[in-house]
């Protein structure tokens, strides 16, 4: 099934939602929806599933206009945010619920419940009732739910959010294994930006109401359109710094460096310029080090595990070759990569 949000907008009274939303989603694809809290991820979703009208504009879906159409006649199955159990159902009986009303032999269903159940790991809870489970177990029902129904097309909105790192990890695994398998087009929500970027086939970056950049996780993260792009994805996100500054680049400029090609220069002589070590954050798989130059601009920079720099430190540093992103001050627009 593929997708398309022709030119949609969206507005409740004063505020803008979704602002000339056009997107395209391939059949069979995973679109990861990134942005930061409020910029109108959720009302995307609710429009596609047609539980709001949009203001102006059409969602099409297979080429066909569906803008008109309710709710229960697109074949989507859709995962809130804050997830709507039956409180008076099992957790069975909620997972069984959208089979059992369009009446589907119950052999097959059942089938489909008890593998369900097992990949997201609810076996044991599967007679108690929503008030009886934990929010992270309430999550994984709600998905089981929407995972039986074996739609046309998938939206999740943050189905995860509830789950503890390590459970979140495997579901999302469990998700991505589960949309190769089923092929079945996938828009999942979120504002993590590292869930975005393992998972999604694209990754779609909307920031307030307005789409920034669509592209696969490696396009968006190395060549981002703006600085919004650029300071939303990545951890810590991108340095940026006004044209003239420690990364160099014209006045009309912002200069962005990722940490990862922040460098510490082991030969003086190449050093672009020094910093100190302000605070020294120990991540097991790496190292964070936030910098503070001469002039008071502050600076990440990721280094490998067990660095040996203590906050105080003076460091020479480079910018890797080529990571260089060079910004519009006025419009940040990206303007090019380069030295
Ligand atoms: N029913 C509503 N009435 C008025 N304003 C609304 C309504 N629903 C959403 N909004 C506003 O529309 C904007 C987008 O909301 P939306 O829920 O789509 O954001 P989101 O990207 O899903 O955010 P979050 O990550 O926090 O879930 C927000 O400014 C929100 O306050
Ligand atoms: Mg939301």
């Amino acid at each position: 099934m593929t997708i398309r949000f022709a030119h949609v907008n969206k507005s409740y009274g004063q505020v803008d939602a979704l602002r000339d939303l056009d997107l395209e989603v391939d059949g069979g694809e995973l679109l990861a929806l990134v942005g930061p809290s409020g910029c109108g991820k959720s009302t995307a979703l609710r429009v596609l599933a047609g539980l709001e009208r949009p203001t102006s504009g059409r969602v099409l879906v297979d080429d066909r206009d569906v803008t008109d159409m309710p709710p229960h006649r697109r074949d989507v199955a859709m995962v809130f945010q804050d997830l709507a159990l039956y409180p008076h159902m099992t957790v069975r009986d909620n997972v069984a619920f959208g089979p059992r009303i369009r009446r589907e032999p119950t052999d097959t269903v059942r089938d489909r419940i008890d593998k369900v159940v097992h990949q997201l790991g609810i076996e044991g809870v599967i007679e108690r009732y929503p008030d009886q489970l934990s929010g992270g177990q309430r999550q994984r029902v709600a998905l089981a739910r929407a995972m039986v129904r074996a739609p046309q097309a998938y939206l999740m909105d943050e189905p995860l959010s509830d789950l503890d790192a390590q459970l979140r990890m495997r579901a999302r695994t469990e998700i991505v294994e589960l949309h190769r398998a089923i092929g079945a087009t996938t828009i999942y929500v979120t504002h993590d930006q590292a869930e975005a970027m393992t998972m999604g086939d694209r990754i779609a970056v909307l920031v307030e109401g307005r789409l920034q950049q669509v592209g696969t996780p490696a396009q968006v993260y190395d060549e981002p359109v703006n600085v919004s792009v650029a300071g939303f994805l990545g951890s810590p996100p991108m340095n940026l710094v006004p044209g003239g500054g420690v990364l160099g680049g014209e006045p009309d400029t912002i200069i962005g460096v990722r940490p990862e090609d922040l460098l510490v220069d082991a030969e003086p002589s190449g050093a672009d310029f020094t910093a100190h070590v302000s605070v020294v954050e120990s991540l097991g798989s790496e190292t964070v080090l936030l910098l503070v130059c001469q002039d008071g601009t502050r600076l990440a920079l990721r280094t490998p595990p067990r660095s040996p720099f203590r906050p105080g430190r003076e460091l020479r540093l480079v910018v890797a070759d080529g990571r260089r992103h060079i910004f519009g001050a006025a419009d940040g627009r990206r303007r090019l990569t380069g030295r």
